[in-house]
């Protein structure tokens, strides 16, 4: 067993963690407040090769390990989880799915410029009534000679305002359940596709969430990704991939919140002395620290595992779940180290706790993350 992280993962981790400190940081309070999407980073993301780090130099992606691309989401995202969702879900759900399931036609038109940031892709799965339960959807794709009309509304998609392309499910057979879905790829701009006004929302507020709307739009049987019916399949199998990404940012989030908090307990002088100096504050460090090694330990561990090709779907899930919790503890605590101060919006850290919020919720929340690792176990 090997804990060293390679040259060129140390080298990843060193680019990530300087732009995120000199690029992203700078005004990072302020696109939160303001809702401002970080068009300047992720451009800058775009030409340091992390909007498809996984996807291989073929299709103009990097064809780096996903251990790597956990770094870079962790460096980033404990700068800015805002920029961080965006990233992820570009690389993991979206350049993964096409790489992985679409046609060569479709890679060659689609993957190619979204695995170099050319372009910007959104994975668009949810409905007002199908969260959780995923493949109670209504969105129907009705196939009429060489092309499928789609209608519906979807709902919270990542990246649904500024993306270029969508990767979109819609049932294509009723009554068949999740063996009637497909999955498509979408183009911006087509006749009766509708982008919904942005989502105000509690975290992540400089990335844009909206709902989409579908009125018959035309889409060519050559945007069909995969069989038809297997879509469901296709989605389950990209979120186990998606799911570590999110661990990755929570971990991110983690971490800033460990570093907030140490460097404010040695600055704050109350009672004569730094309040570092009480066990109080240090119990919560050393916890903050624990939890947070563990949470990595997971993270890579399911990255290693997804890179060998072994099972890691329930890994994942693991993974999840544990840095998303560690991330609403670990910022929870470095805002009550901060007292009044860590209240205040200007001092940042109660944007960490905002921010940690979705980890627990998007791409599965904790409870379906447990119901995967249980059914794994108990099978
Ligand atoms: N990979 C591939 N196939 C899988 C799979 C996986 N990980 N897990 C299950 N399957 C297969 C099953 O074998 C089954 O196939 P068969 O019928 O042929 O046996 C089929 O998929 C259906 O599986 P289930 O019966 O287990 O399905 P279910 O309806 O009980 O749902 C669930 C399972 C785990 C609850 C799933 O619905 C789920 O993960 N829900 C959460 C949805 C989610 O994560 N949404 C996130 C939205 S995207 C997002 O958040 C992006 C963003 O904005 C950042």
């Amino acid at each position: 067993m090997n804990f060293q992280l390679t040259e060129e993962q140390i080298l990843i981790q060193k680019t990530a963690r300087e732009f995120a400190d000199t690029e992203l940081a700078p005004g990072v309070v302020e696109r939160d407040e303001k809702k401002i999407w970080p068009k300047e980073g992720v451009a800058k993301m775009a030409k340091l090769g992390f909007m498809g780090m996984m996807t291989d130099p073929t299709w103009n992606g990097e064809g780096m390990d996903t251990i790597s691309y956990t770094i870079a989401m962790e460096e980033i995202s404990r700068v800015d989880a805002s920029a961080g969702v965006v990233m992820s879900v570009n690389n993991s759900l979206v350049c993964y799915l096409l790489e992985n399931f679409a046609s060569n036609h479709i890679k060659e038109k689609y993957l190619k410029s979204l695995a170099s940031g050319e372009k910007l892709g959104a994975f668009s799965l949810s409905e007002p009534q199908s969260g959780s339960d995923a493949s109670n959807m209504k969105t129907t794709a009705k196939k009429e000679g060489d092309h499928y009309l789609i209608s519906g509304i979807k709902n919270w998609v990542t990246n649904g305002i500024n993306s270029d392309y969508v990767i979109l499910f819609a049932v294509t057979e009723k009554e068949v359940g999740h063996k009637g879905i497909s999955c498509f790829i979408v183009e911006k701009g087509w006749d009766g596709f509708e982008i919904g006004k942005p989502e105000n929302k509690l975290g992540i507020r400089a990335s844009d969430t909206c709902e989409l709307y579908l009125d018959n739009v035309k889409v060519s049987v050559d945007n069909l990704i995969g069989n038809e019916g297997g879509g469901f399949k296709i989605a389950l199998a990209t979120l186990d991939g998606g799911r570590i990404g999110i661990a990755a940012q929570a971990l991110g989030i983690a971490q800033a919140s460990l570093n907030a908090s140490v460097s404010y307990s040695k600055e704050r002088i109350q009672f004569g002395k730094p309040i570092s100096i009480n066990q109080a504050i240090q119990f919560k460090i050393a916890d903050m620290a624990m939890e947070i090694e563990s949470a990595r330990l997971l993270v890579r561990q399911a990255a290693w595992k997804k890179d060998q090709k072994q099972n890691y779907s329930h890994v994942a899930s693991m993974a999840k779940v544990y840095a998303s919790e560690v991330a609403i503890r670990a910022s929870t605590q470095c805002v009550q180290i901060h007292g009044g101060f860590g209240y205040m919006r200007e001092a940042g850290v109660e944007r960490l706790m905002r921010d940690a919020k979705i980890t627990q919720i998007y791409e599965g929340t904790s409870e379906i993350q447990r119901v995967v690792i249980a059914r794994s176990i108990l099978k």
